[in-house]
């Protein structure tokens, strides 16, 4: 069987067309600043992606008409990554349909595994192909997809940064002081105790001083959950009951295991859980694991109410909040 690549006289579709910059020299220059211009246009793309990385600030929102408030960072990461993905494969389409060869040809139906001298041939017209596509004369193509490739390459390696470095002893601190008033999440409102019915369960932050202001990092430390139970269903030592307050028990919501939030109270059986790996806590027993991968109870805040009968924290967390993971670095 024939393996050779030929040219066909009769395909059985219309004739084939030439395309004007293969015979027009000012189109085909202007076909190459085309494809130069998509592939800085990635370049562009990328850049911006590289700057929303690391200078923008977590904490910048801007309000759009369709997506409403969101995140400037998040919004210019997923822009400049799409961007540039699109514009090299903008460009790349581009340059194949204006510039390289035009022919149409058929290739013979042969075994999985070429000859050896069919192997040989692919090589060489490989290399043909890669002459007739004139990256050694179009020297401009060739340096802006050496850029845009280059750059794009750079953003995989950028995000390794996220796998460091340690909280170190970021977590071991959080707003919570004593006398700091429990406020809703949302509406910033202070709690009474009475606001809270047996059963029922709230998400609260530490209320700001005056001028302070939230930061994402702040908020993701300090959020707590509160969760109201009959005073006889806790099966608490002297030392916990005396963080409760009529009833109610405050944990950090950031779980022990992996730091995901603890979202799910099963109302029934008094359960805790965490959707990241299903780490279960009981809270009548002071937030005690009863199943799953994490190794201590949530932190407990101890709580009292101020002068007016709003919840306060009585003093700060006596432990860090989320994962575990000093423990294992002092093994
Ligand atoms: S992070 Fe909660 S169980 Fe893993």
């Amino acid at each position: 069987m024939s393996h050779e690549i030929e040219a066909i006289k009769d395909p059985g579709v219309p004739a084939h067309v030439h395309r004007q910059a293969d015979s027009d020299p000012k189109a085909e220059k202007k076909a190459e600043r085309q494809v130069a211009i998509l592939f800085g246009l990635s370049a562009v793309g990328t850049l911006l992606f590289i700057y929303s990385y690391i200078w923008l600030p977590e904490d910048v929102f801007i309000y759009l008409p369709v997506l409403g408030t969101t995140n400037a960072k998040q919004l210019f990461l997923g822009l400049g990554l799409a961007l540039s993905l699109f514009f090299i494969g903008a460009g790349a389409i581009h340059w194949a349909k204006t510039l390289m060869p035009d022919e149409e040809v058929i290739a013979m139906r042969h075994e999985m595994r070429s000859e050896d001298s069919d192997r040989k041939d692919f090589v060489a017209s490989a290399k043909e192909g890669a002459a007739a596509a004139g990256l050694g004369r179009r020297s401009l193509i060739k340096r802006s997809l050496g850029l845009s490739l280059g750059l794009v390459g750079l953003s995989p390696l950028l995000l390794l940064r996220d796998l460091g470095p340690l909280p170190g002893k970021d977590l071991e601190t959080t707003s919570w002081k004593s006398g700091t008033r429990l406020v809703t999440d949302p509406g910033d409102r202070p709690i009474k105790p009475s606001d809270l019915e047996v059963g029922a369960v709230a998400q609260v932050l530490p209320a700001l001083a005056p001028g302070e202001e939230r930061t994402l990092n702040n908020i993701g430390k300090d959020a707590v959950l509160l969760i109201r139970l009959r005073p006889e269903e806790f099966q608490l030592d002297a030392e916990k009951l005396a963080m409760t307050h009529e009833g109610i028990i405050a944990f950090s919501k950031i779980c022990s295991h992996m730091g995901c939030a603890v979202a799910l109270y099963e109302q029934q059986t008094k359960h805790l859980l965490c959707p990241c790996h299903q780490s279960t806590f009981d809270v009548p027993r002071g937030a005690k694991v009863i199943f799953g991968p994490a190794a201590r109870p949530l932190p407990q805040l101890a709580i009292s109410v101020d002068q007016e009968g709003y919840l306060v924290a009585q003093r700060p967390f006596s432990e860090p909040v989320g994962p575990s993971y000093w423990e294992r670095n002092s093994q």
